[in-house]
């Protein structure tokens, strides 16, 4: 078997004839068998699009896209398959219970009934929803609805799996129990291909992330790689006076371009080359000229530091790590 389970090469789309632009760009992608590939992008960025190309919901207009070792234009058969997908507004029955919805899924894929029974018991014990089958879904909070969508997706036993915005309109519980189902998929040797608008999201879950933007991948790696390209650690520093943040930035060893103010929480925050050299400079800098702080920090860049740096928009700050 091939090491590569999805290869998308210089794929475009374009929707609503001439007028319209590109979705996707000039698209390319590897995943490799039995990792989790994140694909990170804002409104827009054309995940979607490409789930749905993927999913041979969607041809492409040109580009070879490749799943589980078939091209999904001439070999959609062969692709549908193989996988399953998680659509970002998922399609469950809400009279049903979760053990109803999951035996009909699987009669809708061909399993007999003795057989889709017994796939649906085995789901709901795996993603934690063994006790509550027999409710209706209406009564499911948005996490256990997400997990029974997932154990929907799963009744195949999918080769490469997509998952489009698990988690989105999730809170921070509903969230971490979807991370943690996808999580227990991986060992199984399922391919996943994950997109989100999450950093955090990506970080977690994901060995490679491929950032979207305007339909077009503007970078790929590891999370640790990708945090590398905003220029290493960061150094933070929260003044007692926001007046003074203006005086604060001129004071720090870095081009004023690079350092991110946020007036609101005080803050403003700066890469830095030399760790330690820094903080000492920083704290010696500020004491100099009378400006008081309350925190000063060392850290690693965010995933959205990083986001917002390709993106060329880096100069704000969001929630600190
Ligand atoms: N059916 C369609 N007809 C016309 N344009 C479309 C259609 N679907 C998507 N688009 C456009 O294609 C681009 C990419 O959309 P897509 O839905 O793939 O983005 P996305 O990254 O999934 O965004 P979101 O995070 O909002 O789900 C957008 O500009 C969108 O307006
Ligand atoms: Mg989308």
């Amino acid at each position: 078997m091939a090491d590569t389970a999805i290869t998308v090469e210089e794929a475009r789309k374009k929707y609503g004839g001439k007028a319209g632009g590109y979705a996707l760009d000039g698209l390319d992608l590897t995943v490799a068998r039995g990792t989790v590939h994140g694909v990170l992008g804002p409104n827009g960025a054309g995940k979607t699009t490409l789930v749905r190309i993927l999913a041979t919901l969607l041809r492409p207009d040109s580009g070879r896209v490749e799943v589980a070792g078939h091209d999904v234009v001439r070999q959609a058969y062969e692709v549908r398959l193989r996988i399953g997908l998680l659509g970002q507004h998922a399609a469950v029955d809400e009279e049903l219970g979760g053990h109803q919805n999951l035996e009909m899924f699987g009669r809708l894929h061909h399993l007999g009934a003795r057989h889709a029974r017994v796939r649906a018991d085995e789901l709901l014990e795996r993603f934690g929803l063994g006790d509550t089958g027999r409710k209706p879904v209406k009564q499911y909070s948005g996490g256990m609805r997400r997990r029974l969508d997932l154990a929907a997706s799963l009744i195949t036993d999918p080769e490469v799996l997509f998952l489009d915005e698990p988690t989105t309109g999730l809170d921070p519980r509903g969230r971490t129990e979807v991370w943690s189902a996808v999580r227990s998929l991986v060992g199984g040797g399922t391919t996943v291909l994950l997109t989100t608008q999450y950093l955090e999201e990506a970080d977690q879950l994901a060995d490679r992330i491929s950032v979207v933007d305007a339909g077009r991948v503007i970078a790929d790696g590891t999370a640790d790689q990708l945090k590398a390209l905003t220029g290493g650690d960061r150094i933070d520093v929260v003044l007692r006076d926001a007046g003074q943040l203006g005086a604060a930035v001129a004071l720090l060893p870095v081009p004023k371009d690079d350092v991110c103010v946020d007036p609101d929480r005080r803050l403003l925050s700066a890469p830095v080359t030399d760790r330690m050299a820094a903080l000492s400079g920083v704290v010696r800098a500020l004491e100099e000229a009378g400006i008081e702080a309350e925190d000063i920090a060392l850290r690693r860049p965010t995933l959205d530091e990083v986001f917002l740096h390709l993106t060329g928009d880096d100069h704000r700050v969001k929630e600190p790590a």
